[in-house]
C-alpha cells in the first residue's frame, strides 16, 4: 500500500482521531449479533494505546439521517470495546459538543474515548467542511481505519483529512493488501464466484473481474437473468427483464476474453421463499411456471467444486442461493466448504457472503473476509475509495 500508516508517524502524547466502522448488526434489544467489525478494529486501537496516544474513536451506526435517535446510539459498541480492550471506553453524549470536548480535554495518554454516532449530525453525510473542521479540532492526527465506509465521502471518512495529518490504520492496510494483491498478482488459476440477487448490483464487478480471472462462476438469483436472456423460461425466479441484453453482452465478453463463464446446470426451485415450502430439483433450462429458483442444484455443486479444486486464487461475492432459509443454503454451504478445504488464497467480499460463511462456521478457514460490503464491491470494481484517497502517500 502506498499510503502512510500509524507506523509512519509519532503518536506519543498526541490526540488521535480514529474513524472506525462500528456499524454492527444488533438484535431488537440492542445486543450486538456480530462483533467482527469491532474485533477487526482492535489492532490499530491497541497499537495507539501501547504507543501512548490519546485515542478518540468515532463511527456511524445505521442510518439515523441526521437526527439523534436512541436506537442508533454507540453505547453497545462502547460496552463491547471496553470488554475487548479490558479498559473503560467512555462514550461522549455528542460528537463535537460540550460532552465530547470535556471528555477529550480530560484524557490521559493511553486512554480511549468514543464519540457518539457521527450520523446524528446531518452535516456528516454532506461532508460539510465546517463540521469536518470542528471534528478535526478535537485531535492532532487523523487515522482512518473504517474500510467498510471508505467508499463514502463523508466528513469523518474524508473531509477531516483536509485539516489534520491523515494516515491509515492496520485494518485498511490489511484489506488493501489482501484484496489488492489478489487482483494485481493472483496465483492462477484465478476463479471468481459471483452470486446474490441482482445482475444490476454486480455489473461493475463482473466487468472488472472479466479482465482478470480465468473462470467466472455464477450462482444466486442473478443466474436466472442469464437463462432468460438465452430464451429459456425461468418460472417465477428473480429476473431482471431490462438486463437481458446486458447478460448476453457479458456472455460475449467472457468469450472474447477467453474467460470460462460457468452458469448453473440445475437449480432447487420452491413454491415460495418460505421455510417449509415444497421444493424440487430441475434443470435450469426447464424451470416450470409457478416455481421459483432459490438455490443451485446438486449437479451444479459438483461441477463448481471440481472447478475450484485446481484454483489458486478464489474471490467470492454474493451467496449462491436464498441462504437465510436452510433448505436453500446448501449450495452456499457446500461451496463455502470447498473454499475452506482449498489451498487457494480465498477472499470473501460482501456483507451477506460474509454472514453466510459465518453462519456456516467457516470464517476462520478463509484467507481473508472483508469487513466491507459496498466498499469491497467498489474496491473489486477498481473504483477509487474517497476514505483512502484522502490519506497521505508514503
Ligand atoms: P453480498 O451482500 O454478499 O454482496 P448480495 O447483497 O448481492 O450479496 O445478495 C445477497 C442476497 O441475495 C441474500 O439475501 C440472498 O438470500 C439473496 N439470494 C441469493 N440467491 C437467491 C435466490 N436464488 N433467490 C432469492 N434470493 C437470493
Ligand atoms: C456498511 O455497512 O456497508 C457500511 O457501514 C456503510 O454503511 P452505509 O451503507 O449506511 O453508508
Ligand atoms: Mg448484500
Amino acid at each position: 500500500m502506498n499510503k502512510k500508516t500509524v507506523r509512519d508517524i509519532d503518536v506519543k502524547g498526541k490526540r488521535v482521531l480514529v474513524r472506525c466502522d462500528f456499524n454492527v448488526p444488533q438484535d431488537e434489544e440492542g445486543n450486538i449479533t456480530d462483533n467482527r467489525r469491532i474485533v477487526s478494529s482492535l489492532p490499530t486501537i491497541k497499537y495507539l494505546i501501547e504507543n501512548g496516544a490519546k485515542v478518540i474513536l468515532c463511527s456511524h451506526l445505521g442510518r439515523p439521517k441526521g437526527e439523534v435517535k436512541k436506537e442508533f446510539s454507540l453505547a453497545p459498541v462502547a460496552k463491547e470495546l471496553s470488554k475487548q480492550l479490558n479498559i473503560e471506553v467512555k462514550l461522549a453524549d455528542d460528537i463535537i459538543g460540550e460532552s465530547a470536548k470535556k471528555l477529550v480535554s480530560e484524557m490521559k495518554d493511553g486512554e480511549v474515548v468514543l464519540l457518539e454516532n457521527v450520523r446524528f449530525d446531518a452535516r456528516e453525510e454532506k461532508n460539510d467542511p465546517e463540521f469536518a473542521k470542528q471534528l478535526a479540532s478535537l485531535a492532532e492526527i487523523y487515522v482512518n481505519d473504517a474500510f467498510g465506509t471508505s467508499h463514502r465521502a463523508h466528513a469523518s471518512t474524508a473531509g477531516v483529512a483536509d485539516y489534520l495529518p491523515a494516515v491509515s490504520g492496520f485494518l485498511i492496510e490489511k484489506e488493501l493488501d489482501f484484496m489488492g494483491n489478489a487482483l494485481e498478482n493472483p496465483a492462477r488459476p484465478f476463479v471468481a464466484i459471483l452470486g446474490g440477487k441482482k445482475v444490476s448490483d454486480k455489473i461493475g464487478v463482473i466487468n472488472a473481474l472479466l479482465e482478470k480471472v480465468d473462470t467466472l462462476i455464477i450462482g444466486g438469483a442473478m443466474a436466472y437473468t442469464f437463462f432468460k436472456a438465452q430464451g429459456y423460461g425461468v418460472g417465477d425466479s428473480i429476473c431482471e427483464l431490462d438486463k437481458l441484453d446486458l447478460a448476453l453482452e457479458l456472455l460475449e465478453k467472457a468469450k472474447q476474453k477467453g474467460v470460462k463463464l460457468m452458469l448453473p446446470v440445475d437449480t432447487k426451485v420452491g413454491k415460495a421463499p418460505e421455510k417449509d415450502t415444497e421444493s424440487k430439483i430441475v434443470k435450469c433450462t426447464e424451470i416450470p411456471d409457478g416455481w421459483e429458483g432459490f438455490d443451485i442444484g446438486p449437479e451444479t455443486i459438483e461441477i463448481y467444486k471440481k472447478e475450484l479444486k485446481d484454483a489458486k486464487t478464489i474471490v467470492w461475492n454474493g451467496p449462491l442461493g436464498l441462504f437465510e432459509i436452510d433448505q436453500f443454503a446448501i449450495g452456499t454451504n457446500e461451496i463455502a466448504k470447498a473454499l475452506a478445504e482449498s489451498d487457494a488464497v480465498t477472499i470473501i467480499g460482501g456483507g451477506d457472503s460474509a454472514a453466510a460463511i459465518e453462519k456456516a462456521g467457516l470464517s476462520d478457514k478463509m484467507t481473508h473476509i472483508s469487513t466491507g460490503g459496498g466498499a469491497s464491491l467498489e474496491f473489486l470494481e477498481g473504483k477509487k475509495l474517497p476514505g483512502i484517497e484522502c490519506l497521505e502517500n508514503k
